[in-house]
């Protein structure tokens, strides 16, 4: 039987989180007036909003996002074999250029240790200081594949300010790609808070996670087909989250309104490329974090089953009753594999952690 591997999991190391506590405006930890006993972590955009009640303003931070024993016991307790951590959002998306080489050499050494405390176990997707220069960007890269526990890098959608489709980010790309290190693709800073209307506050956050992040995604990622990304870097691989976003649903439509674009045809920028469904199943690989078996066979549809990869998103979403022994959120992503491969036992085993092992090289 092939180990059952997380990809999608994260951690906030110390030395990140001391990082989040010295600071005053978003993304920062702190512990309200009114609730004197919980520290609240708040990274999202908008989640600072003074006219929010403050024991609402994003949520509470436990040592299940810094305590690396935690994520051991929660792995253990859901049957997860290994696991490969990431830092959660916004990463160092925010820090001053002096400071981001330094930060990220520490953050990744941090993580990389952590790691080491779990032989087998735990693995990494390391971080990169994108507000810095692209010499320290790739030098960070070139020190990554040196660190015995990282396989790949996670990125937001931000790249170095202008977004994943930016010519800036060639020399990272081709270090990725000569470094074979996969692009563990993430978003964060969702839609403008602005489409979520006036009563946004009222809906907790259920429209910037279950829309804005989804919607952030597909379009980083239609954004660097259009710009040719994949046609400049034909052996990048990408690892999207939340199964692509909408990309499965929405990648016949995408390919589409290319094809009847007349700018672009003008440009000849209809010709000689690479098509959505190509790239879909060479250079895209789909985590399984979708929740249902509709999501999860489009995502099948679209990249294969032998390119999708289960995940948790520990320690986001966990369950609400305080007595609760098993994450719903986690057993709806394994009951949707069970679902979506019943009778075919291999191609489930591959999703939840054969393909994982293979594409990843998490053998030792
Ligand atoms: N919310 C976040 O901010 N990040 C995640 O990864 C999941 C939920
Ligand atoms: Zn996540």
């Amino acid at each position: 039987m092939a180990p059952i591997v997380d990809i999608h999991t994260h951690v906030y190391p110390p030395k990140y989180m001391e990082l989040l506590r010295s600071r005053t405006t978003v993304p920062y930890v702190r512990e309200f007036p009114d609730a004197p006993d919980s520290s609240r972590l708040i990274i999202l955009p908008g989640e600072d909003d003074p006219s929010m009640p403050s024991t609402s303003r994003g949520r509470p931070i436990g040592s299940e996002y810094f305590d690396i024993k935690q994520k051991i016991a929660f792995m253990d307790q859901h049957k997860i074999d290994k696991s490969v951590i990431s830092l959660a959002n916004p990463w160092l998306d925010f820090l001053p250029a002096e400071e981001a080489g330094q930060k990220a050499v520490e953050i990744n050494n941090d993580v990389n240790e952590q790691c080491e405390l779990y032989p087998g176990r735990l693995y990494f997707f390391g971080t990169l200081p994108l507000s810095s220069d692209t010499d320290t960007i790739v030098k960070e890269i070139e020190r990554l594949s040196t660190l015995k526990r990282a396989r790949g890098v996670i990125l937001g959608t931000s790249g170095l300010g202008s977004g994943l489709d930016d010519p800036k980010l060639d020399p990272v790309y081709a270090a990725l790609q000569k470094h074979n290190q996969l692009i563990f693709l993430h978003p964060h800073y969702g839609l403008p808070t602005s489409v979520y209307g006036p009563r946004a506050s009222e809906y907790g956050h259920v429209l910037p996670l279950a829309m804005g992040f989804p919607l952030e995604t597909t379009i980083a990622v239609t954004r660097m087909l259009l710009s040719g990304v994949w046609d400049r870097f034909t052996g990048l691989n990408v690892l999207l989250a939340h199964s692509g976003g909408t990309l499965p649903f929405l990648a016949g439509r995408i390919e589409s309104c290319i094809l009847h674009d007349g700018h672009l045809k003008a440009h000849g920028k209809t010709e000689k490329r690479r098509d959505i469904w190509e790239i879909l199943k060479t250079n895209i690989y789909l985590d399984a974090v979708v929740y249902s078996t509709v999501g999860l066979n489009a995502a099948i549809e679209a990249s294969g089953a032998d390119r999708l990869l289960f995940g948790t998103d520990h320690p986001f979403f966990p369950p609400l009753e305080a007595d609760a022994m098993e994450w719903h959120s986690v057993n709806a992503n394994y009951t949707a594999i069970s679902k979506s491969f019943s009778g075919e036992d291999e191609k489930a085993q591959g999703v939840l952690g054969g393909n994982a092992v293979r594409i990843l090289k998490l053998e030792d």
